[in-house]
């Protein structure tokens, strides 16, 4: 698709737009010659218990220090809850709730999520939880995932938050990085009219997590579970006795508000730390100009708070603007196809906000299930985790918005807090597949590989020049990790991990990553820890995992897998492997192929060439490139020969 597939900005939405094309160029401009000032008004947005009167002070040199609003103070929760029930809105809905069955659902007004949160809040008080102790949360998408994130907030606690879908191992390995006091999970949760074991899996994980000392369950399926005496709380009576008013305590701008640990090139997943001032100013001002949120609508995240998406877009930026919430506890396919726009019509949901690869799955159901619900009330649609190819966004701004509702095609990470690069409704022309401009505030750059700068249009390497309040801070527990990961590959700029193309127009194209980092339906995934899942299991002597391309989920997971002396590759154990790999991290990293390798292609000093192996997996054997340097050439002419789907 040519650059030049404009789809211009629609009069009827510019001229009812909160920010148009003069405004958000004069933001842009401001936000860059005049940070302080720019950020000075916006920090507004956020309820502060004491204004802060320094605003930015941050270098990405040497040591690398972040510091946004650092002599303020204020709470997270009062900002997402106390002062909208003081403005007069507590009755509100905050938290719209859709069961996985269809006819389930609930209504959460913000001075009943306020009550909750602060029992829950007082409960953990009593158990012992203090400001700065690790609180994990392992819980399916039910409104205690909200009250629980709320909760620790309140309390000035750190949340670390564990997706559902990951297995008791990697339950284990985040809760022990972080030393985590208490753990809190449900019996189990549901998706997709299946139930999943969330106790079970977190009473097997703490066998080797010593720091936790009590365990919250909460009841969801009402399916009977072990509860350990003296250790497992039941949330519901644990919150009873508790009085629905709760101090919030006073953070500093700088303390830590949440982890959130996420995958990278190399080693263990890291815990990505935000801080609370900088954090919620930015989640309120992205999801306020990103999506044009406006009073009374109803705005739905399709992610799970599993996810930073799920963190910056269901919990504090929403709830930061006072918006109603809508939270989804199943899956776009069932009962049917057509999951998505029957809530859309049930609930007359004005912003959608979800995934390429949910897309390109309801796309290959064709437009009835679509067509079959009237989705009028459809205002903005939204898109996050993956690059969105042409197509997929152009099914979504023809069959799903009808041609009335922007796209914002919005590319961040889970280290930027929030959205960095995306259109605004109205403001800004799209090109179907680009992320389009930065959002104001945010100083983007291309660099080659020697770390110079690009001009005009060009390719590169993704880097951002100077900081933005809603920067990740640090590696819990690892600052040298996060110097080396973020600022060491380009002095003085942070590293994304992504490659982008800039157009005439100044629009970037985001290409994917350009580490060992995969994106499987638009879940973060590092080849290395797929690969100590495969050389954990016996047979197992070597792996290599790189990303593949695939239709539906962007990309698939290849394993080239090296047996130990005298095993047999067989369909057997190719099964085996790939049900431990599903076991050791969680139904996310099941690999989409694996071919037997008896041996891999390696430099001379012992590095296995990855770049070989990517082009083997995507059946690009033409272009395979020098391989001179190899230590045993043949070894490729082998794993050509035998590629999976040959
Ligand atoms: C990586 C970050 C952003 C929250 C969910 C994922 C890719 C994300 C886009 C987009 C192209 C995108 C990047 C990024 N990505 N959004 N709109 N277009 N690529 O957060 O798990 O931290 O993953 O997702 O490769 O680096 P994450």
């Amino acid at each position: 698709m040519a650059d030049d597939t404009l789809i211009a900005v629609k009069e009827a939405i510019a001229s009812t737009a909160k920010v148009d094309e003069a405004k958000r160029r004069a933001m842009a401009e401001r936000a860059t010659s005049d940070p302080e000032g720019f950020w000075r008004e916006e920090m507004r947005r956020v309820a502060w218990m004491r204004e802060p009167t320094k605003i930015k002070n941050t270098s990405f040199e040497g040591d690398v220090s972040i510091k946004w609003f650092e002599d303020g103070e204020l709470n997270a929760s009062v900002s997402c809850l106390d002062r909208h029930i003081e403005a007069g809105r507590g009755d509100q809905v905050s938290i719209l709730w859709e069961g996985d069955d269809p006819n389930s659902d609930s209504r959460t007004t913000y001075r009943e999520l306020h009550a909750r949160v602060c029992r829950l809040a007082n409960a953990m008080r009593r158990l012992g939880v203090r400001k700065g102790d690790r609180v994990c949360i392992y819980l399916p998408m039910i409104v205690e995932a909200a009250v629980a994130m709320l909760a620790c907030a309140r309390i000035g606690a750190v949340h670390s938050i564990v997706f559902g879908g990951f297995s008791p191992d990697s339950l284990a390995s985040r809760i022990q990085d972080s030393e985590c006091t208490l753990l809190i999970t449900a019996d189990e949760g549901r998706r997709g009219g299946r139930k999943v074991p969330l106790k079970t899996n977190a009473d097997e994980a703490l066998k080797t997590c010593p720091s936790i000392r009590h365990v919250i369950v909460a009841k969801n399926t009402g399916t009977a579970v072990a509860m350990q005496e003296g250790r497992d709380l039941d949330w519901a009576a644990l919150c009873d006795r508790e009085a629905e008013i709760c101090e919030p305590e006073r953070m500093n701008a700088e303390d830590p508000l949440f982890i959130l640990y996420t995958s990278g090139s190399t080693g263990k997943p890291k815990g990505v730390l935000h801080t609370t001032g900088g954090y919620m100013v930015w989640a309120s001002f992205t999801h306020d100009l990103v999506f044009d949120y406006r009073p009374g609508e109803i705005y739905w995240c399709t992610a799970d708070v599993g996810w930073v998406t799920g963190h910056t877009y269901i919990v504090y930026g929403p709830l930061a603007n006072g918006a109603t919430t809508l939270m989804f506890e199943g899956v776009p396919s069932w009962p049917d196809s057509g999951r998505f726009w029957q809530v859309v019509d049930k609930h007359g949901v004005n912003i959608f906000y979800t995934a390429p690869t949910a897309i390109r799955a309801l796309m290959r159901d064709g437009e009835e299930p679509v067509k079959k619900h009237k989705r009028s009330s459809l205002r903005v649609l939204g898109s996050v985790g993956e690059p969105i190819n042409p197509e997929a966004w152009l099914w979504y701004y023809r069959v799903v918005g009808d041609e009335r509702c922007p796209v914002v095609d919005t590319w961040w990470q889970t280290e930027t807090g929030g959205i960095l690069i995306s259109p605004l409704p109205g403001a800004v022309a799209q090109k179907p597949g680009s992320a389009t401009l930065p959002l104001p505030g945010v100083q983007p750059a291309l660099v080659d590989g020697d770390g110079k700068l690009l001009e005009g249009a060009a390719e590169g390497n993704l880097v951002i020049t100077d900081s933005w309040p809603g920067q990740m801070r640090t590696v819990y527990g690892d600052h040298a990790r996060f110097v080396q990961t973020y600022f060491s590959t380009f002095k003085g700029m942070y590293f994304t991990g992504d490659g982008a193309r800039r157009d005439a127009d100044g629009y970037y194209w985001i290409t994917g990553r350009v580490d060992d980092v995969i994106n499987v339906a638009g879940h973060r995934m590092g080849t290395a820890e797929v690969e100590s899942a495969l050389v954990a299991h016996p047979k197992v002597a070597e792996a290599a995992v790189v990303g593949m391309p695939h239709d539906l989920k962007g990309q698939g997971i290849y394993c080239y897998v090296t047996l130990v002396a005298g095993e047999e590759p067989t369909e057997a154990l190719r099964k085996e492997l790939v049900a431990w790999v599903r076991k050791e991290i969680g139904p996310i990293a099941t690999p989409d192929a694996i071919q037997w390798a008896p041996g891999l292609p390696k430099t001379r000093s012992g590095k296995i060439m990855r770049r070989i192996l990517r082009k083997i997996a995507a059946n690009e054997t033409d272009s395979l490139g020098d391989t001179s340097t190899l230590a045993d050439p043949a070894v490729v002419e082998e794993l050509v020969e035998n590629r999976v789907g040959r």
